[in-house]
């Protein structure tokens, strides 16, 4: 074998080199003297020639006869080869198997969706699966590090919780030693706390909400990048998402470009997106429903195919802000022009990919926040060290979270987001 492991996406630094990549097999076909292997290794795709002449009968015979996703460790020289997939071809010198695979159930023809979802554990071994895991970290990792540079302190929201962040309609309900409890809908409510604490900070991880619907929009376990600021209004809080939205793409366009082809994503839509991103307001928004020929009253939440509609006008994300009090979360601060919306906004994605970011300026006034977990009809208990930070040095300040499997499927252009995480949870179905 040779002394150089390399993985495909990094063979360019090894052209002319005898190299050895360690993978699993994707295709083989072959013809009486040549087979003309494609390995994948997680990073990429590569073709592989073995040569009868050069290697022998036996071990041709064993290379030909094959199945797909065999692993495999395989040594050769590295040569450009624009027509191959990837764009480089090895000749091979040796190689061994490390474990046959038995008769693999996804083969190259298309199978259907239920299938597919069946055997998830499998199908992430496919080469649009891989570009999409591979977009979604690369979105998770720009998201930290613009965090990180704009001084940003991550601080890690729990899990487990005595109360609802997001109303009581979706609450995953466990057993806490005899306590009720509930798996996590948001991390705010500690992000408020953490920001009083250290004034900028983030928390990025699971959240649980037992929907009712199949949506394609909707998981019943997601991953949401939660922000929280002490003395950012409203305004200023969609600044920060404008830019970190903004980042995070140009981001995926710098480093994901084989990926996004691989999608046959139209990065032109991507490239256009400019900052500022369009701001409109809830009325607004209705308005522009009413011209479309919507029937649409005033007071009424959007739902997909209004923020299509809306998010249609233009190119960019558009935030819309200043939504009826009535509809929205209980700690939403007032407009103080106009008591009737709260200064909160919703950053939605072109091409109809709906709601990414929920967020806005919260109450900072203890007496009214008193009275809307009244109203709201929440345990006031669970929620008395929530009004403390209101008791103890109250700031006016602001927060968002956004949805990273919503984001990574407009990113990646996909119908469904059920693949825009490894296994998804979605209603009556939690396997594999
Ligand atoms: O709008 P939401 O409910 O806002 C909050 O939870 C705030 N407490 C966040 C904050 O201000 N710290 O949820 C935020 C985002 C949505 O915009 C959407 O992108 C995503 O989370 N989201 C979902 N994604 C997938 N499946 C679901 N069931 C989702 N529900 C919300
Ligand atoms: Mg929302």
């Amino acid at each position: 074998m040779g002394l150089t492991i390399s993985l495909i996406k990094n063979l360019h630094d090894h052209i002319g080199q005898e190299v050895t990549v360690q993978g699993w097999l994707y295709n083989l076909r072959s013809s009486g003297k040549i087979a003309f292997l494609i390995v994948r290794d997680g990073s990429g795709l590569m073709q592989c020639i073995v040569a009868k002449n050069d290697l022998g009968e036996d071990v041709f015979s064993v290379a030909k006869n094959m199945t797909q996703e065999t692993s495999l460790k395989i040594t050769g020289v590295v040569k450009e080869e624009p027509r191959a997939v990837g764009g480089y071809e090895m000749l091979v010198q040796n190689f061994e198997v490390i474990t046959p695979a038995q008769d693999y159930p996804i083969s190259h023809k298309e199978h259907g969706v239920d299938f597919l979802m069946e055997r998830r554990h499998l199908w992430i071994r496919s080469p649009r699966q891989m570009a999409v895991l591979r977009i979604r970290s690369e979105v998770e990792h720009a998201l930290r590090e613009f965090f990180y540079q704009n001084d940003f302190v991550l601080a890690d929201a729990p899990i487990i919780t005595p109360a609802a962040c997001e109303g009581t309609t979706n609450l995953f309900e466990l057993d806490y030693h005899g306590e009720k409890a509930y798996l996590s809908q948001s991390g705010q409510l500690y992000n408020e706390a953490n920001a009083m604490a250290l004034g900028r900070i983030y928390c990025f991880g699971p959240t649980f909400r037992a929907e009712k619907s199949k949506t394609r929009r909707h998981l019943l376990e997601f991953w949401m990048i939660e922000a929280e600021m002490a003395y950012l209004d409203m305004e200023e809080n969609m600044k920060l998402q404008e830019d970190m939205v903004h980042y995070a793409i140009g981001r995926v366009l710098e480093r994901c470009p084989k990926e996004l082809a691989i999608l046959e994503r139209d990065v032109e839509r991507l490239k256009r997106i400019q900052k500022p991103f369009p701001r409109i307001s809830y009325t607004e928004a209705v308005e522009l429903l009413k011209q479309a020929g919507e029937e649409f009253t005033w007071g009424d939440d959007f739902g997909a195919p209004h923020e299509t509609i809306i998010s249609s006008h233009f190119d960019a994300p558009v935030f819309v802000h200043r939504y009826p009090t009535a509809i929205k979360a209980f700690y939403m601060k007032p407009d103080p022009e106009n008591a009737e919306v709260v200064l909160g906004a919703d950053l939605l994605a072109p091409e109809g990919y709906g709601e990414i970011i929920g967020g806005g300026q919260r109450i900072d006034d203890l007496a009214l926040l008193e009275q809307r977990v009244k109203e709201h009809g929440l345990p006031e208990e669970a929620f008395a060290w929530y009004l403390d930070l209101r008791r103890y040095g109250s700031v006016p300040h602001s927060g968002f979270g956004l949805g990273l499997e919503r984001t990574v499927a407009w990113i990646c252009g996909l119908d469904h987001i059920r693949e825009t995480i490894p296994f998804p949870r979605m209603l009556h179905k939690m396997y594999p």
